[in-house]
């Protein structure tokens, strides 16, 4: 696929889009966002419900008018998000057949996160591609667990289709264009149980797959066998989203399994951490995305850099590289000023858009994959 249409604008695929969770991606705003040529944003259902709630957020023009962000909106459902949240406080969580009942903390109200609601609650934010409300577990988790999240993210993503066809019947003719809704494969390690939720989303019919669950192993290594065969049970007509990844060569890797959507804390998380990414090589048409030293990090609170007047990368055309040195932005995360997050995550996110363009010229000239 070389391309995805959304309600808000065509996505160039291969894509990467940086986590918004609560609707701004940390530390720039969407004016920036929109300088570094990221093509879209995943933002997070749960979180935005409870805060500051879908009413609020379709009073104010959905998503796209309360962030001021004009391009592509990815909702996850916020299941992945709630067992997280579980998984900290067991106690505060149950999982029905119609939905997930939890409490954030003993002063919190109780939600109720069910596939209507996520389905209602998306389309309320004008979201340009919904996730279903899936079950994630552990990836270790025994087979029986493994097996009911199947079933449930099945039961959960059928009744998520439902609610989506329903309330587009009602709307016929007063949407723009029709926000796409993606399902989620779950069954951890388990290719039998991938099969299996793939053969029977496939069979609901969505508009694309994410691969759910976690795509690494407990030492970070990308589970590349489970991934890889996860994408086989999916038409190449169809977007793949590897949900999570990842770093600049696992996307690159699964770009090669026939993956082509992508999203992660990385780039805006290393940022805020004094982690800079650059290529290595003097001309970004010389990188070889093949070898797997084609970036390095920079450590920019590195005493090197207290008189360096170069640019984090000299083959970085963002705001950063363009206007300031690496001893400035030093000095502005030695001194605290929350202007070095804005900075470093202007560059990280600049970094990873031209990563993606780079990938995308690869599949166009001499690219092994689909
Ligand atoms: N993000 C990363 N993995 C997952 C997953 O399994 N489900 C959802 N909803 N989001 C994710
Ligand atoms: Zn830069």
């Amino acid at each position: 696929m070389e391309s995805l249409k959304a309600a808000h604008g065509t996505i160039e695929l291969p894509a990467f889009f940086p986590d918004g969770t609560f609707g701004v991606v940390r530390s720039i705003d969407s004016v920036d966002l929109e300088s570094t040529g990221t093509p879209g944003v995943v933002m997070n259902c749960y979180h935005l419900m409870q805060k500051p709630g879908t009413s609020t957020i379709k009073s104010l023009g959905g998503l796209h008018g309360f962030t001021n962000w004009s391009k592509p909106i990815l909702t996850d459902s916020g299941g992945f998000q709630v067992f997280s949240l579980i998984k900290e406080n067991p106690k505060y969580g149950e999982i029905r057949n119609n939905g997930i009942i939890f409490r954030p903390s003993m002063e919190e109200q109780k939600v109720i996160l069910t596939p209507e609601k996520c389905i209602q609650a998306q389309l309320g934010f004008g979201s340009d591609i919904m996730m279903c409300l899936d079950y994630c577990i552990h990836p270790d988790s025994p087979y029986e667990t493994n097996k009911l999240s199947v079933d449930m993210t099945v039961r959960w993503a059928a009744a998520c289709k439902k609610e989506y066809d329903l309330i587009l019947k009602q709307k016929a003719g007063n949407l723009p264009k029709r926000p796409l809704l993606f399902g989620i494969i779950q069954g951890g390690n388990d290719k039998a149980l991938r099969k299996e939720c793939s053969e029977a989303l496939i069979d609901i019919g969505f508009d694309g797959f994410g691969f759910g669950g976690w795509p690494m192993d407990g030492n970070g290594n990308l589970l590349e066998d489970i991934l890889a065969y996860t994408a086989s049970l999916v038409p190449d007509s169809l977007p793949k989203y590897a949900m999570g990844v990842g770093k600049p060569d696992e996307i690159v890797q699964c770009v090669k399994m026939g993956y082509n959507l992508f999203d992660c804390v990385i780039p805006t998380r290393e940022a805020r951490h004094h982690r800079l990414m650059a290529f290595r090589g003097d001309e970004l048409e010389d990188i070889d995305l093949n070898q797997k030293g084609f970036y390095k990090y920079i450590y920019i609170m590195d005493e090197k850099y207290i008189r360096d007047e170069k640019p984090i990368s000299d083959i970085c055309d963002c705001y950063s590289c363009k206007n300031y040195s690496r001893a400035f932005l030093r000095h502005l995360f030695k001194t605290g000023d929350s202007l070095a997050y804005r900075l470093a995550s202007i560059h990280n996110l600049r970094f990873y858009s031209s990563l993606m363009e780079l990938i995308r010229m690869k599949n166009k000239i001499n690219w092994q994959g689909k």
